[in-house]
């Protein structure tokens, strides 16, 4: 049907279909390839599908053109049979009851229609749903456009890859001096009139609240687009996973020196040539072994200065160097001989890390690496990226991560840039100092003017004192005024409580054994319960089968041996990466929220989207314009909907702002059920403010699960209940800074 549509789409629109971009195309075809499409009357319904879209796209001059082509389009689907007849309306001769003959027991009850807003005629509900199919076709195209300028972006950007020296586009990038840059997305500024000098070889921490615009920063930057940065600077930003296909881990890092690729291909055509005209000279053709001389001493010769050249850019050192750094990020040696395609999205990061470790660009720009690094990955880089010689620029909430690697804090707040020497702990300290000493000036500049007000306003009309009554005058408006401090706004993560609370066990698992059909038992009689008290924290390495627990709790697996008991009445969430990766980026959050739970009127779930932070036009915003931590949020917001029992959290503060983290903290401290949080490790080594989260776990009323490396699973201590809200809210005030 879609190679009809398609032909008959390409048919009708001719070589106008060349001008317009292939994802328009492709989203046209398959909107009218659609089944349950309708064509209307002489392409009425085409048009209304797509009419806007084609004039918009430029593929047709005007509306009548447009009319034009969408009945043709009708007529030649209808040739090919792709135009569903309409269903004939006909008028009863006499009014017909539905239940005629049926005894009066069996006659089924009207149900009670909940109705949100006015009643509707048939007609009206119609058109309704037409114009939201119409929407949502809408929505999909913008996405899609979206997406074609994202990759049409990408392609004009300057190829990053291993640069040997010998760079004959300019001087060799030292200093970097941004002035009076403003950077706008969505037609909002997001920083303005900012100006930063990045001196070389230092390395930069970018911090700020989610939804400041750091990552937008880092892209304008990649691209070029701020003034001041050297056309010859080779900037890599690392933000998107590599392409899987059939080219291994290694050697897709490997790739990235092009020259050395090149050399190599070169190298091995030589040799093969060079082998023929052995080959040929041997069999004894005479003349074919003058020729063979003479190419074979030219091909000696080009040998000779691909070696050279190998051996100056240290070709044969880099694979020892690109395994290297794949091992750091926890590549064994048979995953990095395995093809790009065969890892998942997480793993294909790591490799698009690794590459731009191992090209070194003038400017490395990361955007929270730490995401998706288990513990011995994140010291790896950590001590990597302290040796680095170049200058980078980092964005993390990772406050210990920030404070080993960074040597400069950029802070962005209030669409102000503004560069801090030192790492984060002595930005904070730096910037509460600043902040007091603002607030002491503001207030003493407050002080001073309703001072001279007062005495400006007593003697205004005082003819001796005219003169000095100016002078005040005068020095007021000399004086200026002194900006007051406005603090951040309270960030609030508020999870629903739960309308019942089933009696316990809530989940039980009785001498649980499980492992994957044919691999070994990950976990051995595992005995341990959750209930609506329960604050448990699950920690352990990577790959050690904690996302396997969680999938056991939610009865996603069975175990081999043993019961996992499971309350009937228990609602459970769960909330991991995979559900904020999951979202339909071409919706917002409202429509996103409204699709997931259909008859819930919207201002509840507009409420209930304000409660974790997702307030105003950010619920209206397309997804894919939203920032990581503002799509972390909706994702919070569709799991905790249905008011849960137990809350399941699989790495949660990815994403988040240390704010928002601590909000998170607060949010689940409060809240009236369960929670299981899985970490990679006791974090408190290297994520200084999870230190509150275990310090809140391990002193007051967190009960920790520990997972050691022998695969066993042991509760640490008993378990404990939580303690009543009162003291819950006592703690919460503790937890704040
Ligand atoms: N096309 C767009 N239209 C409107 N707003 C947009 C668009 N793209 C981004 N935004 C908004 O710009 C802001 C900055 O986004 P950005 O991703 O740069 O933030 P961030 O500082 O990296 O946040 P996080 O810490 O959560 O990653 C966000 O509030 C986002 O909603
Ligand atoms: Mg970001």
């Amino acid at each position: 049907m879609a190679a009809v549509a398609s032909s008959v789409v390409h048919e009708v629109l001719g070589r106008r279909a060349d001008d317009v971009d292939e994802p328009i195309i492709d989203y046209i075809i398959n909107v009218l390839a659609d089944d349950d499409f309708e064509f209307g009357v002489d392409g009425d319904g085409v048009f209304e599908a797509v009419g806007e879209l084609l004039v918009d796209s430029g593929c047709v001059h005007d509306f009548p053109e447009c009319r034009a082509i969408c009945s043709k389009l009708s007529e030649k689907f209808g040739k090919h049979g792709l135009v569903k007849p309409k269903q004939a309306v006909r008028s009863l001769a006499t009014p017909l009851r539905m239940f005629d003959g049926m005894d009066e027991e069996e006659t089924p009850k009207k149900q009670v229609e909940v109705l949100d807003g006015p009643v509707l005629s048939e007609r009206d509900r119609a058109k309704i749903e037409r114009r939201k199919r119409k929407d949502e076709r809408q929505r999909e195209a913008q996405y899609q456009m979206h997406l074609a300028e994202m990759e049409a972006v990408k392609a004009g950007m300057p190829v990053v890859c291993v640069n040997h020296g010998g760079n004959e586009d300019g001087p060799t990038i030292r200093d970097i001096h941004m002035e009076n840059f403003t950077v706008t997305v969505g037609g909002r500024d997001l920083i303005k009139d900012a100006s930063v000098t990045l001196s070389f070889g230092r390395h930069y921490g970018l911090v700020g609240r989610n939804g400041t615009g750091k990552t937008s920063f880092l892209r304008h930057m990649a691209m070029h687009a701020i003034d001041g940065i050297p056309k010859n600077c080779q900037i890599l930003h690392v933000e998107q996973e590599v392409v899987g296909d059939d080219t291994s881990a290694l050697q897709c890092v490997l790739n990235s020196d092009v020259e050395r690729a090149q050399l190599l291909e070169e190298e091995a055509n030589l040799l093969a040539q060079q082998r023929d005209l052995e080959y040929e000279a041997e069999s004894g053709n005479s003349t074919e072994h003058v020729k063979g001389g003479v190419n074979k001493d030219a091909i000696g010769k080009r040998l000779e200065q691909i070696y050279k050249r190998l051996e100056f850019i240290d070709a044969y050192s880099a694979e020892a160097r690109a395994a290297s750094i794949l091992a750091g990020l926890s590549f064994t040696q048979e995953m990095q001989r395995k093809p790009t395609k065969a890892f998942s999205g997480g793993w294909r990061m790591r490799i698009a890390l690794a590459r731009a470790l191992f090209i070194e660009p003038d400017m490395l720009l990361l955007d929270e690496p730490t995401n998706h690094l288990d513990l011995h990955a994140v010291l790896w880089l950590e001590a990597y990226l302290v040796k680095w010689p170049k200058t980078f620029i980092v964005v993390s909430h990772a406050r210990e991560f920030l404070n080993t690697v960074v040597t400069d804090i950029l802070h962005l707040h209030g669409q102000k840039l503004t560069a801090y020497k030192g790492d984060y702990d002595t930005f904070e300290r730096t910037r509460e100092e600043q902040l007091k000493n603002q607030q002491k000036a503001f207030e003493a500049n407050e002080k001073a003017r309703a001072h001279m007000q007062t005495f400006i306003d007593k003697f205004r009309y005082n003819a001796k004192r005219a003169s000095l009554v100016q002078s005040r005058i005068k020095a007021l408006d000399r004086m200026g005024r002194v900006d007051e401090v406005v603090n951040d706004p309270d960030y609030k993560f508020e999870f629903p409580t739960p309308d019942d609370r089933p009696g316990p066990p809530i989940i039980s698992f009785s001498d649980a054994s499980f492992g994957y059909p044919g691999g070994p038992i990950l976990f051995k009689n595992l005995n341990f319960g959750i209930d609506l008290d329960s604050r448990i924290a699950m920690v352990g390495p990577n790959g050690i089968g904690k996302s396997t627990i969680l999938k056991l709790i939610s009865g996603e697996l069975q175990p081999t041996s043993g019961t996992v008991y499971r309350s009937a009445k228990v609602r459970m969430a769960v909330f991991s990466q995979h559900h904020v990766d999951g979202l339909d980026l071409s919706s917002n959050a409202l429509l996103y929220m409204m699709k997931c739970y259909p008859g819930v009127p919207e201002l509840k779930l507009r409420a209930h989207l304000g409660s974790l932070g997702v307030t105003g036009s950010l619920a209206l915003q397309p997804m894919y314009t939203l920032s990581g931590g503002q799509k972390s949020r909706v994702a919070f917001a569709k799991i905790t909907f249905k008011k849960p029992h137990i809350i399941l959290l699989d790495e949660p503060s990815n994403h988040l702002d240390l704010d928002a983290v601590e909000a998170l903290i607060q949010g689940l401290v409060l809240f009236q059920g369960g929670v299981l949080m899985v970490f990679l490790f006791p974090t408190t080594v290297y994520f200084g403010d999870l230190i509150q989260f275990y310090s809140a776990v391990l002193q007051c009323y967190f009960t920790l699960l520990f997972i050691p490396f022998s695969r066993q699973i042991s509760c640490a201590g008993e378990p404990r209940r939580a303690p009543y809200n009162r003291e819950r809210r006592r703690a919460v005030g503790g937890l704040r800074r």
